[in-house]
């Protein structure tokens, strides 16, 4: 049976990398979609190889709209990832998700445009359209949230994550719209993040650190305070990290 490595793809709260002593994974030269948002970085965990990207770049240079994404997964791919953990914040637009809370999506909205979405960009590369019924694995999402029960981390189990295009954030009526529609966060990158990878033969899920209340959610109707995000996203990455290295070595 191949041995699965696990990937890290990373955003806010990884600023400083993951694990001690990782060196840089071997890529060719030459890939389709160009060089990764950042160099992929191996360590190891136990016994197992892992892998780390930052999606945004080193000094977070790539807003969510033009993060590499055809270029990250590819890379991912070819340093030999199996699986995907996608770390990324989001307003909350559930009551269950208040901020400092981290989830665990089942399900996704794309609304966002004009990306690197797909490895398929024709006419040389053929035409595929993936199922993306269900766009994370299932499988990979129960063991994120077995887990965090061994590693006494809370998440919330499911919802919809609603992938909006950014950078600037919602306004308090396109979050209304966004909850009458079913949505309980809103995030900007795990599209086509999620898509690529399916297409990469991936499989993906995503940890969402719920780092404030979506626009106009809040009873105070204040508007967002950088601040307290900055405080809450360095608790909820000690939590992620716990969750993923329980996940990694059972
Ligand atoms: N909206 C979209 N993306 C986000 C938010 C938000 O309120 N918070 C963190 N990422």
């Amino acid at each position: 049976m191949s041995e699965r490595v696990f990937a890290l793809i990373a955003g806010s709260g990884f600023e400083n990398g993951w694990l001690p002593g990782m060196s840089e994974a071997a890529l060719p030269r030459e890939m389709p979609f160009g060089a990764p948002a950042s160099p992929v970085l191996e360590g190891r965990i136990g016994d197992h190889r892992v892998l780390f990207l930052q999606r945004h770049g080193e000094n977070h240079r790539y807003p969510p709209h033009a993060i590499p994404y055809a270029a990250n997964l590819w890379a991912l791919r070819e340093a030999g990832a199996t699986d995907v953990f996608a770390v990324g914040t989001v307003g909350a637009v559930s009551e269950a998700l208040p901020p400092g809370a981290i989830c665990i999506p089942d399900d996704l909205v794309d609304r966002t445009w004009g990306r690197q979405s797909t490895f398929y960009t024709g006419p040389e590369t053929g035409v595929q359209h993936v199922d993306f019924t269900h766009p994370f694995s299932e499988g990979l999402r129960q063991e994120l949230i077995k887990a965090a029960l061994a590693a006494e981390v809370p998440v919330m189990d499911g919802g919809v994550y609603w992938c909006t295009q950014g950078p600037r954030l919602e306004t308090a009526a396109e979050v209304r719209v966004v909850s009458q529609l079913g949505g309980a966060m809103i995030g900007m990158t795990a599209c086509p993040e999620a898509a690529v990878a399916r297409e990469a033969g991936l499989r993906y899920a995503l940890l969402g650190l719920s780092v404030n209340w979506a626009a106009g959610i809040s009873d105070s109707k204040e508007s967002i305070d950088f601040e307290s995000i900055k405080e809450s996203m360095e608790r909820m990455t000690a939590g992620v990290r716990e969750i993923i290295r329980t996940a990694v070595l059972s």
